[in-house]
């Protein structure tokens, strides 16, 4: 069995998320969401409602999985037995970013390999921190999250 391991803050899940989790599970067959705590890194939600929402929006599916890690993501790779990171590519701005955690988590444990899925053009400019911003703003970004996402945007930014 091929796993994968797909790692995020996920603050919140986002509909560009989903569709890289779908398009990869014609390449793995059981793909791990980790959720990135971060300590340092202030966020809009919890790391509890974040796994929560990933798994309203998953459904239930059995091939994917989801947890949360801590520290350098190989050392999680390896505990869960995966040596694939799967990594979504949006606009050439992804491309330097991901470029170098690829190379540094090779140069870190060269059995991790990371695997790129290039976003849907309607996701390509989908990000958590933009669909953040336009939520508070008011605006309506229920085509850009799962349903369950949009109701939690509201309740927490517009009480
Ligand atoms: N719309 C999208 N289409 C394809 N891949 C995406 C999309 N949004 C995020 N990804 C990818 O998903 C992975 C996890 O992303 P992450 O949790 O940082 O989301 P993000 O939307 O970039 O959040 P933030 O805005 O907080 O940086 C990364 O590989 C990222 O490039
Ligand atoms: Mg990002």
């Amino acid at each position: 069995m091929s796993t994968a391991i797909y790692p995020g803050s996920f603050d919140p899940i986002t509909n560009g998320h989903v569709s890289i989790l779908q398009s990869g599970l014609r390449a793995f067959d059981h793909i791990i969401v980790a959720v990135l705590h971060n300590p340092q890194k202030s966020a809009l939600f919890t790391v509890a409602e974040r796994t929560e929402m990933i798994r309203e929006a998953l459904g239930g599916d059995p091939r994917f999985e989801v947890d949360t890690f801590e520290g350098l993501l190989v050392d999680y790779a390896k505990k869960r037995q995966a040596n694939v990171v799967l990594r979504g590519l949006r606009a050439v701005a992804d491309f330097e970013y991901e470029l170098q955690m690829a190379n540094m988590n090779r140069h870190l444990n060269d059995e991790v390999e990371t695997v790129f899925i290039m976003a849907k053009d309607a996701y390509f400019y989908v990000s958590s921190n933009l669909v953040k911003e336009a939520a508070r703003l008011g605006g309506d970004v229920s085509r850009l999250v799962p349903p369950g996402v949009a109701e939690r945007l509201r309740a927490k930014l517009r009480p």
